[in-house]
């Protein structure tokens, strides 16, 4: 059951200012996070939401020699096309950002398994618990690239050890039809932070309906929101 005092909301005015309170709260964990342990490890999310947060952190001042960026999720594709999401990273962080190590899930298309194993030994290298893990949230409810299809059980169980797997959703979302490299939960949640960002009416009562009632929702991310602590940031 998900302990909503603990799941707290951040509502901005707008979403300019939603941006500065996300890159605030992202910068307050890397410091700290760098302060005790030298450095810190992120993952990010794909998606549009991100970009203007990305743009406005790259020039936030963050130690970023000190840190390692990876993503929750990754579409099957080349870095170099356009759905790739450490490609949209790369293109958004051209500035100081540019220091940080980035550690992708698809260096090179081969095989889904293969690719999948591969960055599976990528992400377990890293240093766990992560020290964010940042997520967006689709207009059907999923997160990361947790999407029904025949590995979704797999994909929300929380004894799963995987660090990276593949997940073909059942029916490919339209604006990034590919197979999926994604962490699984019990990975998306092995965190000292994690950080959900979203806009939009459509999103909040998404959101709203998944914490009401979480152990009832159909909704990936009320897996999500019941099994940890999750920072919602939204603005309108
Ligand atoms: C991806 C993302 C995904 C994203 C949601 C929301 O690869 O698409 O990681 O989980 O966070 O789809 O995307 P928007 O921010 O574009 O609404």
């Amino acid at each position: 059951m998900t302990d909503v005092r603990e799941t707290g909301w951040r509502i901005a005015e707008t979403r300019a200012a939603l941006a500065g309170e996300v890159a605030g709260h992202v910068r307050a964990l890397v410091e700290a996070a760098v302060a005790a342990r030298g450095r810190a490890t992120l993952a990010l999310p794909g998606g549009s939401t991100p970009a203007p947060i990305l743009e406005r952190l790259d020039h936030a001042g963050l130690p970023w020699d000190r840190l390692i960026l990876t993503l929750g999720d990754e579409r099957w594709v080349d870095a170099d096309h356009p759905a790739s999401n450490i490609g949209q990273l790369r293109r958004l962080l051209t500035g100081p950002a540019a220091a940080a190590a980035v550690v992708p899930l698809v260096e090179t298309v081969a095989t889904l398994d293969a690719d999948a194993e591969a960055a599976d030994r990528r992400l377990s290298a890293l240093d766990w618990p992560l020290d964010l893990v940042w997520l967006g949230v689709g207009a059907d409810g999923h997160t990361a690239s947790l999407f029904p299809g025949a590995h979704y059980g797999r994909a929300i169980d929380r004894r799963n050890p995987a660090r990276v797997m593949a997940l073909t959703p059942q029916s490919l979302p339209t604006e990034a039809p590919f197979p999926r490299l994604t962490m699984p939960l019990a990975s998306l949640i092995d965190a000292r932070a994690v950080m959900l960002v979203a806009t939009g009416l459509e999103k909040r009562a998404l959101l709203d309906e998944a914490l009401a009632a979480p152990g009832r929702s159909a909704y990936p991310v009320a897996r999500l929101l019941e099994a940890a602590p999750v920072t919602i940031f939204w603005a309108e």
